[in-house]
């Protein structure tokens, strides 16, 4: 099958089994590959274009989604940029950069440090768990990356390492309309968040 057909989905599916077979699509594009620029490339864009092509969701403009991606922790890039952080090397290798995604360019890092940190992904990435924001504009410390993002959904990316829990990063998608995403997509993006992580050498 030529790559670019993973994103085709099949009609008539609901929102469970659209995630499942997303899942399933993503597994098998990942096979091989453990490199997570890579797989998170593919990842942003089977993701971004099978919810496009899911008319029943958001296959219309009004309810499209308008951004997927990933911010990963810079501890895991080559050369945090200190200058970046004031000077503070701790708070430079915490920050989010931006990472793989389809949409419009967005904000290129996201401070995590305790007192400095806001905004939905570092809320998401700092508490280790999913953020749906309804309506953006009522979030407090949301960062407008897109004026005509409506709402938000933001799934952490963690990794079990020596009983704890580590969070590499997140998974941030936006939707042109308020309540974009339901307790279906948050169940459907932990289990991708999952297998990305699986999937990929940190
Ligand atoms: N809205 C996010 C920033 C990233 S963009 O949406 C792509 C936030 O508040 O953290």
């Amino acid at each position: 099958m030529p790559h670019a057909d993973s994103a085709l989905v099949p009609q008539g599916l609901d929102k469970a089994a659209f995630w499942d077979h997303i899942h399933d699509q993503l597994a098998a594009l990942l096979e091989g590959q453990r490199n997570w620029v890579t797989n998170l490339a593919n990842a942003s864009s089977l993701i971004y274009n099978s919810l496009l092509a899911f008319e029943p969701y958001f296959g219309d403009k009004e309810r499209a989604v308008n951004w997927c991606g990933f911010y990963i922790v810079s501890s895991l890039f080559p050369s945090p940029r200190i200058s970046q952080a004031d000077g503070n090397e701790a708070e430079a290798r915490s920050q989010l950069l931006l990472g793989p995604f389809c949409g419009k360019p967005a904000c290129q890092f996201i401070n995590t440090t305790p007192g400095k940190a806001r905004g939905v992904c570092a809320d998401a990435f700092l508490g280790r768990r999913v953020i749906r924001v309804h309506n953006v504009n009522e979030y407090p410390g949301h960062i407008a990356c897109d004026g005509e993002t409506k709402s938000e959904i933001v799934c952490p990316l963690t990794l079990g390492a020596n009983g704890e829990e580590i969070a590499v990063g997140v998974l941030d998608l936006d939707c042109l309309a308020f309540g974009g995403f339901t307790e279906d997509d948050e169940r459907g993006l932990e289990k991708i968040a999952d297998l990305v992580v699986a999937a990929c050498d940190w």
